[in-house]
């Protein structure tokens, strides 16, 4: 089947969704959404939206904080305009029907987390994600504009590459034409002719063996972006969120929110010390990739598979009211958290990096924009400030869409776009490689690229995910195109950049660190 839209979006996140709402004023809206429209990272963010809102707030100390975070590699343009433009988009999402907690005097209830200096985190509980999500999704599926293609997989943008030309990564002239949409249940593979299109396909947690992300976030934007020969950035920082609730098997990892350890909860050994305090002065509340190193730390020192939150000074209203979700996950695994401690572990939780993005969200192929986790966009260097992606997506999405509609009056629908060859025969045995594969990248990344690197890891990392390469790209030439096959390429090259740009970084800083080049001592 052939489509032709004016505005083509491939997910439907924060990201996709807020952009959608803008863009729909101005032609024809297509979103593609993997599974259902829901199921996406920004459905499970707990904490909540990083926005400057009170006095004694200012802007300047958020932009400080971020700069802070991100260890200065940050792009202080970038950082300056998301923080300035941080309280105006929230007060869009309110309009558009977001119910963020609400203090008894009428102001909005504002929560800390590591490396804030200020109580700036706006939330709904423990479910902000959810609550922003469904009131996204509300705006967009009523919205006559636009149309929704769930449970459909975008395997690759389509590009001059398509239309027989070769593209080198070199060239600054490539131009994005729409992209090929699999209907995974008929196997038919659609032509997407867009004026522009918009890239919001999230994170790439999957390519570790534990993650708070859902499994749609196996990078196939970075990927179907990098095979286009476009420029991606700053892979190497990938960030361990350091408390996942340690239930081993469950996928993906259950969150525990830093606005917990915000309101009070404290980190303690496996013998219920607490031991921060030896690592930084912050305690608890520094910044993430200090204590995901910490606990890591603590992990091969006591043998322990996990360290614990205590979270028993906090009062039992306050559990009650902000964090309900978390007591009742715990309550089901047994846990009274009331009571008792919570094992955490660290999980990989958010790519830093990603396409590289300019201030209006333009990547470096024509008529294409990325917004959301899937850009790297200069705002958090080499570490994200909590909450501050969420804040970037809707800043970013509104940036682009202002581009976009601009881009759109002169630009055509290209012609000549041959449809996608299918060929290829189904293999018995193709399912069981991908998943043995899979499983095997998970661990290849987990074992040698997590949150203490080397460059022998980095080597032997390299070294194991080349096989893996080779007898992929075997099957993918032989099999008919399916969404597993899909994935696990796009889960390779993002293993194999997230691999190419750590082994380029000859220091340790922020997410970054490597026993071969110790931080140096301020
Ligand atoms: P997502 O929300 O992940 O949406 C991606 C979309 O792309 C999905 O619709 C998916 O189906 C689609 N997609 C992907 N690949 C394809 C494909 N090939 N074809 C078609 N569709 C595709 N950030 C904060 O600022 N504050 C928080 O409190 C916070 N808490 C978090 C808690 C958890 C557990 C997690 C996992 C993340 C959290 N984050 C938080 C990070 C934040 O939620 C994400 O960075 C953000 O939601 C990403 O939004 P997005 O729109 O870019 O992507
Ligand atoms: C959290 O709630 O701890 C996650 C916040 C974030 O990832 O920004």
């Amino acid at each position: 089947m052939r489509r032709q839209v004016d505005f083509l979006i491939i997910g439907s996140g924060i990201a996709g969704l807020s952009y959608a709402i803008k863009v729909a004023e101005f032609g024809k809206v297509l979103i593609v959404s993997k599974t259902s429209i829901n199921e996406t990272s920004t459905w499970y963010a707990q904490g909540g939206i990083a926005a400057v809102m009170y006095n004694p707030d200012t802007y300047e100390k958020h932009i400080k904080d971020t700069l802070a975070a991100g260890n200065f590699l940050n792009d202080e343009k970038i950082v300056r305009l998301t923080i300035t433009e941080s309280t105006e988009r929230v007060k869009e999402l309110i309009e558009w029907g977001t119910h963020f907690d609400v203090e008894e005097s009428g102001r909005y209830a504002l929560a800390r987390e590591g490396g804030h200096s200020e109580f700036r985190v706006l939330h709904h509980q423990d479910k902000t994600g959810a609550e922003i999500q469904r009131a996204l999704a509300e705006k967009v599926t009523s919205h006559p504009n636009i149309e929704i293609l769930e449970n459909h997989f975008t395997i690759d943008i389509i590009t001059q590459h398509h239309l027989g030309r070769i593209v080198r990564r070199t060239n600054t002239d490539i131009q994005c034409f729409g992209a090929y949409v699999l209907n995974p249940e008929t196997g038919e593979i659609d032509t997407v002719l867009a004026r522009t299109t918009l890239i919001a396909t999230g994170g790439a947690g999957n390519v570790y063996q534990t993650t708070t992300n859902p499994t749609i976030s196996t990078g196939d934007g970075i990927a179907m972006f990098y095979r286009a020969k476009g420029i991606v950035d700053s892979m190497e920082f990938i960030q361990f969120h350091p408390t996942s609730l340690y239930n081993p098997h469950e996928k993906p990892s259950f969150l525990i929110t830093e606005a917990l350890r915000g309101a009070g909860a404290i980190l303690k050994d496996i013998k219920g010390k607490e031991f921060m305090e030896r690592y930084d002065k912050r305690g608890s509340l520094a910044p993430r990739d200090v204590v995901a190193r910490a606990i890591d730390s603590e992990m091969k020192l006591s043998g322990a598979d996990h360290v614990y939150l205590d979270a028993r000074s906090i009062p039992e209203r306050e559990i009650m009211h902000h964090f309900p979700s978390i007591y009742a996950k715990c309550l089901g695994l047994g846990i009274n958290i009331l009571k008792e401690m919570i094992p955490v572990v660290p999980a990989a939780h958010y790519i830093c990096g990603g396409i590289r993005t300019d201030e209006w969200g333009r990547t470096s192929i024509h008529n294409l924009y990325a917004s959301g986790e899937v850009a790297a966009t200069g705002l958090h260097g080499a570490n994200r400030l909590a909450s501050n992606s969420l804040l970037e997506s809707v800043v970013f999405s509104h940036r682009a869409s202002l581009d976009a509609v601009r881009l759109n009056k002169t630009t055509e629908i290209q012609s000549g776009i041959p449809d996608w060859n299918a060929e290829g025969t189904v293999l018995n045995e193709e399912m069981v490689l991908i998943t043995q594969s899979r499983k095997e990248l998970q661990s290849i990344m987990s074992n040698y690229v997590g949150i203490v690197r080397s460059n022998l890891r980095l080597k032997r990392a390299l070294d194991r995910l080349a096989i893996i390469h080779r007898e992929t790209e075997e099957l993918y030439e032989r099999s008919v195109v399916s969404t597993e096959i899909c994935e696990l390429r796009n889960m390779i090259s993002v293993a194999y950049l997230i691999i190419k740009f750590a082994s380029q970084r000859k220091e340790s800083i922020g997410l970054h660190f490597s026993i071969d080049y110790p931080p140096v001592k301020q």
